[in-house]
């Protein structure tokens, strides 16, 4: 993934070609959406906070330098992510913001010099400074002083509607307090809902004691509390809310920032005692720094502290840049870090053979958390060195036996940062990379331009061949009822299965015994081995696209497949052509790369591992077994949209976005996520923005849904 890349890899942006910074401005645009994905919509963050900001800042910087090269989709313009599907859309009356962020000292002295020199003023400016909840933002909307409504922040412009969730969170009141004249006719409330650590550690064993679904944090378990469908479910998730912050209103709540939180504290809202007003940014400073010393005592989770400008009609004189106001920052705290020694570096073998270290750590608390593992990404960093050879660390290697530092945010994989060298014991030896694979015992190999060095064993290495039936019995790809990773290895190890063909066999070659046995062995009863054996026959059927996605082809991903399914149409045209093709020229190559998706590279490491004996004997072996369902050739289906590209952007009411994709799809269009060149038709609901904005741009042809409904016959 691109945010494993260590920054040290990257080119500067000042250093960028503009086609290097095209590129890596798309890369960055796909990384954020991504990121934005897991976080908002998935709630299962995959990338630290700090590597998201890091990803941030440099599509920013980028940017700044090619004005030019910004993109309609620029993460810079985006707040968050789309709905989720499932909860009924809610159009917020005020964009719910995002904030900017400062790193350091210096950036929150720039900030006041930024704001000061907006306003034309050399006077000092005073600021509120409170803490930055790692909650999640809600806005209630108060009618006549009842709580109608209440949505999630979503995109920013559209969220989910969770008002019968929201009801149940003693901190929101259901009436305003106070004379019904007193109380503004219209007030939208804006703050974040949040679990405290007491609170998530009793529902975390809680859930385990039931054999439900524990969480990584408390952000993650109050997200996952409020968007339940089943709002009994948030009634018994003891969540909690602070206001900070406020949308439509029917008249001003105060003057000052300051003043205003104190209403909304009067209107019976949890406000955070810890908001201050602050005359100079060193009084800012010295609040954030008291805050960060009582961090671990206050009893939930913050990520730093947010300054805002405390005059109201400044404030509206600063406004707001796209998606952050000028008159706000948030001063995020650094990433957690600790020292601690580095026992020792294991390899670990994945599914395409690369060699990944793995740091084996003395365990050490970081932000709470024990670590004892963390990643060192690979041979060059750990000798100090990136992809270039130029210096990482200033050079400084890491060595078993080292003071390493280890740092982490929010609940990804733990790094290391740094190595003290002062504390080097004696007889330290550099790390001598393996170029053997410690499971197989195969040459281990870096290919030229190649990062990681990876084992040439095969399906011969045991590891990656378990990684292989992990693939191969992934969700997306034969998702094997109760075959899951934990007994995939099970299996393996016992000698059941060694390769997929084995899976299919495994009745057969066990026949009536194979129950029996199974349901001897721990873990399995009569039932679940029967279950077992009925999930595996009905998968033998399988549609074209996820069988060459469960192949587990180094660079063919799940939408790569599909591409490659539409293409051939059935699995004799695939591996016929695949039998022909020569990797780099002639005919059938010209026709793969042709795939609208399909690059060199993807290309070249299909036909290579097709025309690998034992790789094609094993795969020759399982389609055998199979009745492998023929794809729609793109373009051959009869439809209005057949070889269309397609893109839905905005709400549709009358399907949900898998539905309205799946239709498409069947229909032989491609749907694509982003309007370019290649777009045929923009699909607008209510809520279009940037995309709509570019296919007028690019002059493609705009319908909405009543009209794509038309078009395909289902009006
Ligand atoms: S003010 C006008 N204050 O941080 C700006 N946001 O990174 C609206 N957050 O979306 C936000 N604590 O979810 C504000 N004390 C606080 C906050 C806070 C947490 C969240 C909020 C916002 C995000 C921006």
């Amino acid at each position: 993934m691109a945010q494993d890349r260590s920054p040290d890899e990257l080119t500067a942006p000042d250093e960028l070609t503009e086609e290097g910074a095209r590129a890596e401005l798309a890369r960055l645009a796909e990384a954020l959406s991504a990121a934005n994905r897991a976080y908002h919509t998935e709630d299962a963050p995959e990338i630290s906070d700090a590597d998201y900001d890091a990803l941030k800042r440099r599509n920013a910087a980028i940017e700044a330098r090619f004005p030019a090269l910004k993109r309609a989709d620029s993460p810079s313009d985006q707040v968050g992510a789309a709905p989720a599907e499932g909860f009924q859309k809610v159009t917020h009356a005020q964009r719910m913001l995002s904030l900017g962020n400062a790193f350091s000292d210096e950036d929150v002295a720039d900030f006041d010099r930024s704001v000061r020199r907006y306003l034309g003023t050399e006077e000092p400016l005073a600021y509120t400074a409170e803490p930055k909840i790692d909650g999640l933002s809600l806005s209630l909307r108060y009618e006549s002083g009842r709580l109608v409504q209440a949505a999630t922040r979503g995109d920013g412009t559209t969220g989910e509607n969770v008002t019968v969730n929201a009801r149940t969170i003693a901190d929101i009141p259901e009436s305003l307090a106070g004379a019904p004249g007193a109380v503004p006719e219209t007030l939208e409330v804006r703050g974040e809902v949040y679990m405290s650590h007491a609170d998530f550690e009793a529902l975390n064993t809680r859930q385990a004691e039931a054999g439900g679904k524990t969480f990584a944090n408390p952000r993650n378990a109050a997200a996952g509390s409020l968007r339940q469908l089943d709002a009994a479910i948030t009634r018994t998730r003891p969540l909690r809310f602070f206001a900070y912050a406020w949308g439509e209103l029917s008249e001003p709540l105060a003057e000052t920032q300051m003043g205003a939180i104190e209403r909304l504290a009067a209107l019976g809202f949890a406000t955070n005692p810890l908001t201050r007003r602050c005359q100079t940014p060193d009084e800012m400073i010295a609040h954030y720094r008291g805050i960060e010393a009582g961090r671990a005592t206050l009893g939930y989770d913050i990520d730093g502290v947010v300054y805002k400008v405390d005059d109201l009609s400044l404030q509206a004189r600063l406004g707001l840049r796209s998606t952050t106001p000028r008159w706000a920052i948030a001063h995020k705290f650094p990433a957690e870090l600790a020292w601690t020694r580095l026992e020792a570096i294991d390899i670990q073998v994945g599914r395409t053979g690369a060699l990944s270290p793995v740091a084996r750590l003395a365990p050490v608390t970081v932000g709470g958390v024990v670590v004892s593992n963390a990643t060192l990404h690979n041979e060059d960093y750990i000798a100090g060195r990136d992809a270039n050879g130029a210096p990482i660390r200033e050079g400084r290697d890491i060595r078993v036996g080292d003071l390493v530092q280890v740092y982490r945010a929010g609940d990804v994989i733990p790094k290391i940062a740094d190595v003290d060298l002062s504390q080097r014991p004696k007889g330290a030896v550099p790390y001598a990379f393996p170029t053997r694979c410690p499971e197989c015992g195969s040459e281990a190999v870096r290919e030229p331009g190649d990062a990681v060095r990876r084992c040439t064993g095969g399906l011969i290495c045991p590891a990656q061949a378990v990684e292989k039936l992990k693939h191969f019995v992934s969700r997306a790809a034969f998702d094997i009822e109760g075959l899951g990773a934990k007994q995939v290895e099970q299996f393996y190890r016992d000698g059941w299965i060694a390769e997929p063909a084995d899976i299919f066999t495994l009745a057969v070659r066990y026949g009536p015994g194979a129950l029996t046995q199974l349901k001897n062995r721990e873990g399995w009863g009569a039932k679940s081995a029967e279950n077992l054996f009925s999930a595996i026959e009905e998968r033998r059927r399988i549609p074209l696209n996820r069988l060459i996605f469960a192949l587990g082809i180094r660079h063919v991903g799940e939408s790569a497949a599909s591409l490659i399914a539409g293409h051939y149409g059935s699995w004799a045209a695939f591996i016929t052509a695949m039998d022909g093709a020569e990797a780099g020229s002639g005919a059938v190559w010209e026709d793969l790369i042709a795939v609208d998706g399909v690059g060199q590279v993807m290309a070249a490491s299909l036909v290579t591992t097709l025309h690998q004996p034992a790789e094609r004997a094993s795969i020759d072996r399982l389609a055998g077994l199979l009745t492998i369902e023929d794809a729609p050739r793109r373009g051959d289906v009869d439809s209005p949209v057949a070889g269309k590209t397609v893109v839905f952007t905005g709400t549709l009411e009358k399907m949900t976005r898998a539905e309205a994709k799946a239709r498409a799809e069947a229909l032989g269009a491609k749907v694509s996520g982003s309007v370019s060149a290649k777009t045929d038709l923009l699909v607008a609901g209510p809520g279009a923005g940037s995309k709509a904005k570019k296919a007028a741009e690019l002059g493609v042809e705009t319908i909405d849904e009543e009209g794509w409904l038309a078009l395909i016959g289902a009006a």
